[in-house]
């Protein structure tokens, strides 16, 4: 960068060369798909488009496709755009999720998977939440606009307090910490991967199963651009540094302001379980006939 704006200083006056070096500083800043993230699944059906800003993940009868973070991520806040698949989309699954991979038996998991259906009917968000291997916290809600139309932020705030998923600013579902107070694991000992992958789940994806994918209308298309992560990096193999850097006092997730839902985000919160959503582990009482210890506290 140096060498390019003193070679170019000969023809640009400051004002040009200060426009030139914010238009640097944020193309190094943007999303760059190539560098953050490997192809996972059928690199074929994988797109990298716009200067590597964003990507598209497809699914025909041949194949879907995938990708993962190259870094792993311990705390923060995690946001990615993504444009979810146009019109009859019924049996598709776009899955975006964190996910730890070093013990597999006992692995961490913030899932968000959109669930297709057919043209005009809308789209299911479920979440899920794994500590130590377990997981069957399934929540869904409907979306209150039509996420295949634009792209929408899907965000993660995590940090040794509460999980916060939100959509658009808006949180839609936290998990707090229940270690100390329930004895429910708390997903604050393994760094994860951010993963996701567009797939054929016409077993069971839209209304149960009953609506099949409508090949004649693949490739499906499912869309990310933004990609944002501000955490602890890369220590997936290196536990003590993992936990100082997470746990730091100068790390902005540790400050109070994040430690519960802010205040004014509170009524969104309700907003959202009050008009949005359609189903919750925790009252489903078939299933679970005594509600999981979380269920006491897992809404504030
Ligand atoms: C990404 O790909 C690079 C190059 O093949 C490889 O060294 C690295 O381990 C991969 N990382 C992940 C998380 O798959
Ligand atoms: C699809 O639309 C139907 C009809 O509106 C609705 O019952 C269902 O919950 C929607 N979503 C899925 C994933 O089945």
């Amino acid at each position: 960068m140096v060498s390019i704006l003193s070679s170019s200083s000969s023809f640009c006056g400051l004002r040009r060369c200060l426009v030139l070096l914010v238009f640097l500083v944020q193309q190094a800043a943007a999303a760059n798909f190539n560098q953050d993230f490997n192809i996972t699944w059928a690199p074929d059906h994988v797109r990298v488009l716009d200067n590597s800003q964003l990507l598209q993940l497809t699914l025909d009868q041949a194949s879907g496709s995938g990708f993962v973070s190259k870094n792993q991520y311990l705390f923060g806040n995690i946001d990615m755009q993504i444009k979810l698949v146009p019109g009859n989309s019924a049996g598709t699954v776009t899955a975006y999720y964190l996910y730890s991979t070093a013990s597999p038996n006992s692995h961490d998991e913030l899932d968000f998977e959109f669930l297709g259906n057919v043209s005009g009917q809308p789209y299911i968000l479920q979440t899920n939440v794994f500590t130590s291997g377990k997981g069957e916290r399934e929540e869904r809600i409907n979306l209150w606009f039509d996420p295949t139309a634009d792209f929408h932020t899907y965000s993660i705030l995590w940090n040794p307090q509460i999980i916060i998923f939100s959509v658009d600013g808006t949180p839609i579902r936290v998990f707090p910490n229940n270690e100390k107070a329930l004895g429910v694991p708390y997903l604050n000992k393994q760094s994860m991967s951010l993963y996701s992958t567009l797939w054929n789940a016409d077993g069971w994806a839209t209304r149960g199963g009953l609506d099949k994918i409508d090949w004649t209308q693949a490739p499906f298309v499912a869309s990310y651009t933004n990609f944002k992560a501000d955490a602890c990096t890369n220590y997936n193999t290196d536990y003590a540094s993992a936990q100082a850097c997470a746990s730091s006092g100068d790390k902005w997730w540790n400050q109070p302001e994040y430690q519960t839902v802010a205040s004014d985000d509170t009524s969104k919160l309700s907003w959202v379980r009050q008009n949005f959503l359609i189903y919750d582990y925790c009252s489903d009482t078939q299933r679970n006939p005594v509600p999981p210890p979380e269920c006491s506290n897992s809404h504030i």
